[in-house]
C-alpha cells in the first residue's frame, strides 16, 4: 500500500494523535520515520503513542522554534508532515504569543529550512476548519471565505498563506489541509480543550455527566484519525495535490447531541445535561459545519472508511485497555 517503502519522512508533532497515527501507517508500509516533538504541556505528546513502533522510528525531542535543529532534521527527507502545533483555540485567546510563536513562526522556520536545505521535499500542513469562522453555507468547500476569529484560527490562516507563498514563489511542494473535528485512539484525554469526542468518552467511561452547550442541535463533522492519516499520506505521494488546499472531514453531518448519545450508548455509562453557552465558547461558535470533501476525493483514491459508531467503539476499546497511559 502507498508505495512509500524506503522513503524518508519527518513528522513534526509526531508524538501527538495525528502524527503518531501517520507514523504507524508509514512504518507498516516500510518508510523510514523520524519524529520531531517538543512534548509541550498540555498538548497531546505521548511516548506511549509510538510504544509499539519505538524500535522502528527515530525520535528527536526538538522544537519547530529551533531553527538549528530543523536545519539538520529536514535534510534528506522525502516528505515532511508539518503537524506540530498549539491546538487549543481557547488557549490561543489567553496566550496569543505562544500561539503565534508555534503556529506561525514555527511554521515559517519549517518552510525556510525546507527552502534552504531540502527544496525537493513535500510538506504537508494541517490547518483547521476554524479558519472559516462563521459558516456561511454548507457543505463548506475550499472557496468558502475565511474569517478567522481567534488567534489560533488567525495564525493557522497566516501559516496557510505562508505555505501557499512558498509554493508560489519557491515551488515548495506543499499540501495544505483544513481539518474538521478529528478524534480517535492516541488523542490526549487530559482536558477538554480539543478532540472533544475523546474527552466525552473518558467522561462516559467514568460514568460522569457530559455537559452540552446550548440545545445540542449544532452540526459537526467528525473524522476518525486513521482516515485522516491515510489522506495525508496519499496526498503527499500525489504530485497533482502539491500546491493545493483541501478541506478534510468525513463529509457526514452529525448533530452534537447525537454524537453524545452515541458515546453514552456505546460505552454504556454516563449521562447528559445541557447548559447555556458560556461566553468564551459562544464567541468562537461557528454554526453548523459539514465538510465538502469532493475536491479531495477527486484528487486521491480515498474515502473515509470509519463511521462515527465504529470510530467511537474503536476509541473506547483503545482507552479501555490503555487509559493508564493517558490520564
Ligand atoms: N485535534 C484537533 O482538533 C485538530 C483540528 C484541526 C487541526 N489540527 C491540527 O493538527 C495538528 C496535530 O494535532 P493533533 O490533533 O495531533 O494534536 P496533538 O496535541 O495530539 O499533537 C500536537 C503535537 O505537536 C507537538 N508540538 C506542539 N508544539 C510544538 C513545537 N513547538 N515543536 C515541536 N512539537 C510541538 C505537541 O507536543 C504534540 O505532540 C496540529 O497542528 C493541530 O493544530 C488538530
Amino acid at each position: 500500500m502507498f508505495g512509500i517503502d524506503g522513503k524518508k519522512i519527518l513528522i513534526t508533532g509526531g508524538l501527538g494523535m495525528i502524527g503518531s497515527t501517520i507514523a504507524r501507517m508509514l512504518v507498516d508500509n516500510g518508510a523510514i520515520v523520524t519524529i520531531l516533538d517538543a512534548c509541550i504541556e498540555p498538548f497531546g505528546a505521548n511516548l506511549f503513542n509510538v510504544d509499539d513502533i519505538k524500535e522502528k522510528v527515530s525520535i528527536n525531542f526538538s522544537d519547530i522554534r529551533d531553527k538549528e535543529s530543523l536545519k539538520i532534521l529536514v535534510r534528506d527527507k522525502d516528505i515532511i508532515f508539518s503537524l506540530a502545533g498549539q491546538v487549543s483555540h481557547n488557549d490561543s485567546i489567553s496566550n496569543p504569543h505562544l500561539d503565534a510563536d508555534i503556529n506561525y513562526i514555527g511554521h515559517l522556520n519549517v518552510l525556510e529550512a525546507v527552502r534552504r536545505y531540502n527544496s525537493e521535499a513535500v510538506v504537508v500542513y494541517s490547518g483547521s476548519r476554524l479558519q472559516f469562522g462563521t459558516v456561511q453555507y454548507n457543505p463548506v468547500d475550499e472557496e468558502h471565505p475565511l474569517n478567522p476569529r481567534t488567534p489560533y484560527a488567525l495564525n493557522k490562516t497566516a501559516a496557510e498563506n505562508l505555505y501557499k507563498y512558498y509554493h508560489e514563489l519557491y515551488g515548495t511542494r506543499c499540501v495544505i489541509f483544513r481539518i474538521a473535528n478529528p478524534y480517535g485512539p492516541r488523542g490526549q484525554m487530559k482536558h477538554s480543550k480539543y478532540t472533544i469526542i475523546n474527552w466525552f468518552i473518558r467522561q462516559a467511561m467514568a460514568n460522569e455527566t457530559i455537559t452540552v452547550f446550548g440545545d445540542g442541535e449544532q452540526i459537526r463533522d467528525y473524522i476518525y484519525v486513521d482516515d485522516l492519516a491515510e489522506a495525508f499520506i496519499l496526498s503527499a505521494l500525489t504530485p497533482a495535490c502539491h500546491g493545493q488546499i483541501f478541506n478534510i472531514g468525513s463529509g457526514v453531518a452529525t448533530r452534537f447531541k447525537d454524537m453524545v448519545e452515541a458515546i453514552i450508548g456505546i460505552v454504556g455509562r454516563g449521562c447528559v445535561k445541557t447548559v447555556p453557552w458560556p461566553d468564551n465558547y459562544i464567541n468562537v461558535e461557528t454554526g453548523d459545519y459539514i465538510t465538502d470533501i469532493s475536491k479531495l476525493r477527486g484528487a486521491i483514491p480515498w474515502m473515509p472508511k470509519t463511521d462515527l459508531e465504529s470510530g467511537i467503539l474503536a476509541t473506547y476499546d483503545y482507552y479501555s485497555e490503555f487509559s493508564r497511559y493517558y490520564y
